[in-house]
């Protein structure tokens, strides 16, 4: 059984775009995961299928319509147990630990929006997340599913050689990942650090832990906040058990 992505949209042909080709492309071509797009105007009202409406208590722009998202819903054949995701800049931010999740489940459904939102009914009613990329804003919910797909697809078994393994990046020990270097390893009058030329590979994995340390303590203070709280409770769950706690940064 192949990963199901359900995409409810008003641009079915934005998908699979850029996810039809490379990794995902080939995982999607060998039926790893399959994307099925649903044009919500079919359920808009009247001669020109509205799907919006303007917002009850007054301001700018249209809000799509609780019935229109629900009959849309009631069409599709998604997987028992799918999370429905609603992507908008009002969501819980998306964090690896939520890709993780959803990649291990039979799929998602995603719900795009335009214009200035959903009726907000039809998101509690039905169990819709409210899921946000970003501390931006974008003209509509499609980009961001985009994005949530790639970040899950590539996670699919079999979907990453061993030369694109995910055990070692970003995040997945909650730090930023330390930075690279490939030949030549004098360029532009810069040399590659001297430890990553040494072969001795307990010192290259200390000098990559300070750097991604440091790395995320400069870039990212929320993750390295909490990368040093999980590490004091560790610390302090080794101390009871009576092993000795990791010291220093
Ligand atoms: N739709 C518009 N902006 C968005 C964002 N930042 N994240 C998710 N969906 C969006």
């Amino acid at each position: 059984m192949s990963w199901q992505a359900t995409i409810l949209t008003l641009f079915p042909e934005m998908f699979p775009g850029p996810l039809g080709l490379s990794l995902a492309g080939k995982a999607l071509g060998g039926g790893v995961w399959s994307c099925q797009t649903h044009d919500l105007r079919q359920h808009g009202l009247g001669r020109h299928r509205a799907v919006d409406d303007t917002p009850f208590g007054g301001g700018a722009g249209m809000v799509i319509r609780a019935d229109v998202v629900d009959a849309a819903l009631s069409a599709i054949q998604a997987p028992e147990g799918a999370p429905r995701v609603f992507l908008t800049p009002r969501g819980r931010p998306l964090r690896q630990q939520d890709v993780s999740r959803y990649a291990q489940g039979p799929g998602v459904v995603l719900l795009c929006g335009r214009f200035e939102g959903v009726d907000e009914r039809v998101l509690e009613a039905r169990g819709i997340e409210q899921v946000s990329i970003g501390d931006y804003v974008l003209s509509g919910g499609e980009t961001a599913a985009l994005v949530l797909l790639d970040a899950c697809v590539r996670l699919l078994p079999g979907v990453m050689g061993s030369d694109e393994s995910g055990v070692e990046e970003s995040f997945s020990d909650g730090l930023l990942e330390y930075p690279h270097y490939t030949r030549p390893a004098s360029w532009d009058g810069r040399d590659v650090p001297e430890v990553l030329l040494s072969g001795n590979h307990a010192a290259i994995a200390a000098w990559r832990q300070k750097q991604a340390e440091e790395i995320t303590r400069e870039r990212r203070p929320d993750l390295w906040s909490a990368w040093l709280d999980r590490r004091e409770r560790n610390e302090a769950a080794a101390g009871r058990s009576g092993q000795s706690g990791r010291t220093g940064v």
